[in-house]
């Protein structure tokens, strides 16, 4: 029996734990080992990274992950992709998809993980199709599912989607429980339906310890037969982070379980990080808050990040004594929405509708623009039909949803071009085009900064000399 691991500290634990602002400099040295690991992959990119390079770390998250290649040659390195959003929440058209894939890979990302916060699988399609296209022989495309519960979310409804993602080409299928609400139980039938299903399918998890289950869950997981499983150096580990590497790692030693991970590299990747993560606790960007175990997730089937967001808003509106009402509205304004996995951007919509509708004193009284975009569709298609009262209110006597995919409607196919013509000289590659395409301020800001840079350096070089 085999289960290998994706090492997550230079993405997901960066990203849980302290808002993803790791720069470079603090891990450069401890590639090449992590290199010798024998990890399934390490996840180094997409999410949040991007955006954290160009916004506060100055970094241009190209060249960071060609680094990354250079240093780690014999390692699959691995990206999060949100489909059609790519790495924010907008939709992009089908060609600027395709684009972010060709370079993603090209500049040396191996595993694209592509989900989509609904699971409709519209939304992937496009880019699973370029992660074939460009691909090479280490490329690998996995099809990610959001988790979550509810009465349309069942084992069988999980199995009718993952044979979808297989028949749709996928080279293995990920569940990705954001909230770390998966309980053991909930694992072993999910995972032993899928196996049941489709054998021969290398199956993921992805987890958070944020409730305190992720290890549980794992066992129950690796009982059942995953194959790969997401987990965090053990410093960067647990509260909001993964399950640490060389817990699991001891653990599945014990039952003869083959990892492919050597102990003494793994523990030389958690000794290099122990300072770099205490740097970061006495500074304070890494919070006693994300280190902390909370099942307050569990009881009203939120994610931490939603309730801590719901806090700040109250707060801010001095109406903290309206909490445990907006929390009690959580679950029916969920289940009026067609039960959307609470994942970004899902999770913010909702949880600011439940302090809306008790605030107003009135049931969607106000609704935002886009609890209003979601309803007609634009986001794509909820998981069950959205209520028939709040349907009729936003879309009018027998308006419906679009049955297509947003960026269908509105294609142009000038967003590349647009965003060439718009940067001039500041874009030296397509990289540069495809970062001010994703973040365009933060992008003109960098590309703004690094010309200048350079013609410092040009000048004094010239007296210099
Ligand atoms: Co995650």
């Amino acid at each position: 029996m085999k289960v290998q691991f994706t090492e997550t500290v230079l993405r997901d634990a960066n990203q849980s734990l302290m808002a993803t602002r790791l720069p470079y400099a603090d891990f450069a040295d401890i590639l090449s080992t992590m290199d010798k690991a024998g990890y399934y992959s390490v996840e180094c990119w997409g999410g949040a990274t991007f955006d954290s390079c160009l916004r506060y770390l100055n970094e241009d998250p190209w060249e960071r992950l060609r680094k990354i290649r250079q240093a780690m040659p014999n390692t699959r390195l691995q990206m999060l992709l949100r489909g059609q959003n790519l790495l924010g929440y907008k939709h992009y058209h089908d060609d600027v998809v395709e684009k972010f894939v060709e370079l993603s890979i090209k500049n040396g990302i191996d595993v694209i993980r592509i989900f989509d916060a609904l699971n409709d699988f519209r939304n992937i399609r496009t880019a699973l199709e370029a992660t074939k296209k460009y691909g090479n022989e280490r490329t690998i495309a996995s099809g990610c599912i959001s988790y979550t519960q509810s009465p349309v979310h069942t084992v069988a409804k999980y199995i009718e989607m993952c044979k979808e993602l297989k028949s749709m080409g996928f080279d293995t299928i990920c569940f990705k429980d954001m909230a770390g609400t998966m309980s053991p139980n909930e694992a072993e039938n999910l995972i032993k339906g899928v196996k049941d299903a489709l054998s021969d399918t290398t199956l993921i998890l992805h987890t958070h310890c944020t409730t305190g289950m992720a290890y549980m869950t794992l066992t129950k997981a690796v009982a059942c037969g995953i194959d790969v499983i997401d987990t965090a150096t053990s410093c960067f580990s647990n509260g909001t982070s993964q399950a640490a590497t060389e817990t699991m790692f001891y653990a599945l030693q014990q039952y003869g379980i083959e990892t492919g991970l050597d102990e003494k590299v793994i523990n030389a990747v958690n000794d290099f990080f122990k300072p770099v993560k205490d740097k970061y606790t006495s500074n304070g960007m890494i919070s006693p808050k994300s280190m902390a175990t909370d099942s307050q997730a569990l009881v009203y089937k939120v994610p931490g990040g939603m309730l801590s967001n719901m806090i700040a808003n109250l707060k801010d509106m001095n109406a903290m004594d309206k909490f445990d009402e907006a929390l009690l509205e959580i679950p029916g304004v969920r289940a009026d929405l067609g039960y959307p996995p609470l994942v970004t951007p899902m999770s913010q919509m909702v949880g600011n509708q439940a302090v809306t509708n008790i605030l107003m004193g009135e049931r969607y009284k106000a609704v935002s623009n886009e609890v209003k975009a979601y309803i007609r569709g634009e986001y794509g298609v909820a998981p069950a039909p959205v209520s028939a009262e709040l349907q009729k209110k936003i879309l009018g006597e027998g308006g419906q949803p679009i049955d297509c995919r947003i960026e269908d409607e509105k294609r142009t196919g000038q967003e590349f071009a647009d965003a060439k013509a718009a940067l001039g000289d500041l874009a030296r590659t397509e990289e540069d085009i495809m970062s001010y395409i994703c973040f365009p301020q933060q992008a003109e800001k960098f590309l703004k900064d690094r010309q200048a840079a350079e013609e410092k350096r040009v000048k004094y070089t010239i007296v210099e000399a």
